[in-house]
């Protein structure tokens, strides 16, 4: 339909029609297409300022997809109010969520393999939502408030923040190095690797790792750890390995922890976990 704004003596005859034919969409086959919003800078549910863009859901039962990045003149996509988000696993742009009831990452068969070819740094916020799996490009995270099913990352490229959050597995397969990340007050189900390196920071605070896998907690170099605040490592035999430059923080820290010191892979030496 070619509308033309200019000419204003037929402004009311145009929304007629505009009227008309959503109501016939609502009540056809059309009706589920009218609740998705697509993520586009064209897109009328999402608004396009500087190099944001901004897609409201609004009453949480829309599901918002986020198809393909929205191109260079996009710097952050952020989302709200959604009941689902679908991000497709080629996409490559800072994304923020917010107030979403499921996060999920659809597996783009004609791009498979591009996100973590062609992406550099893609980084992920969360408020208040539930992300079962994340986007494969996102190599930092910040998150509050959430529920994430499974952050487990090939490398981490900045740091990782958890507050309030529950992580049911974390991995980040590549040694940590320079990064920070911070875990306040926050549940995590199974940590099967984290390993820090040189100046990477760790600081836990208030946190529970409910199941800490063999070896699962390495520092090394000028690795720093720092815990405090209640809770810790849940089942007795959790330990965390020292070897040598990592340093350790545990001043301020009321619950318990077990760490071996290991000067080379042969020679282990438990110290005791009187920490009280
Ligand atoms: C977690 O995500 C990684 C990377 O996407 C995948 O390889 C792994 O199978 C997932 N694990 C679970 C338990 O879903
Ligand atoms: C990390 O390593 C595990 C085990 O080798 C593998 O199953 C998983 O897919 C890897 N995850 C990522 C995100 O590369
Ligand atoms: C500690 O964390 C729990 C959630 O695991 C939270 O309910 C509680 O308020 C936190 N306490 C402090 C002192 O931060
Ligand atoms: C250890 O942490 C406490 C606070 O929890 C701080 O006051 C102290 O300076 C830290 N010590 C070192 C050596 O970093």
């Amino acid at each position: 339909m070619m509308i033309k704004w200019n000419w204003r003596p037929q402004i009311a005859t145009v929304v007629v029609v505009v009227v008309v034919v959503a109501s016939v969409i609502e009540e056809g086959v059309m009706a589920v297409d009218v609740e998705d919003i697509e993520v586009a800078t064209s897109s009328q549910e999402c608004q396009h300022s500087g190099r944001t863009l901004i897609c409201d859901a609004k009453d949480r039962t829309k599901t918002i997809h986020l198809r393909t990045s929205p191109g260079p003149e996009v710097e952050k996509v952020f989302l709200y109010n959604a009941r689902k988000v679908e991000v497709w696993s080629s996409v490559c742009v800072d994304l923020e969520v917010k107030q979403v009831e499921h996060v999920v990452t659809v597996e783009d068969e004609e791009n498979s393999g591009k996100s973590t070819n062609n992406c550099d740094n893609m980084g992920m916020w969360s408020y208040k939502s539930s992300l079962y799996s994340l986007p494969p490009a996102v190599n930092h995270l910040y998150a509050e408030h959430s529920t994430l099913w499974n952050v487990s990352l090939e490398a981490l490229g900045g740091d990782l923040t958890l507050i309030s959050c529950h992580v049911k597995l974390l991995q980040i397969n590549q040694t940590v190095e320079q990064h920070t990340l911070r875990f306040h007050s926050s549940v995590i189900d199974s940590n099967v690797r984290l390993h820090l390196g040189n100046q990477a920071s760790l600081y836990i605070y208030n946190t529970t790792i409910q199941e800490l896998h063999p070896r699962a907690l390495v520092a090394s170099g000028s690795a720093f750890v720092h815990l405090s605040g209640g809770t810790g490592m849940k089942t007795p035999h959790d330990i965390v390995v020292l070897q040598p430059g990592a340093l350790v923080n545990i001043s301020e820290y009321e619950g318990d922890v077990r760490f071996v010191v290991q000067e080379t892979e042969e020679d282990y030496r438990l110290s005791t976990p009187s920490i009280h």
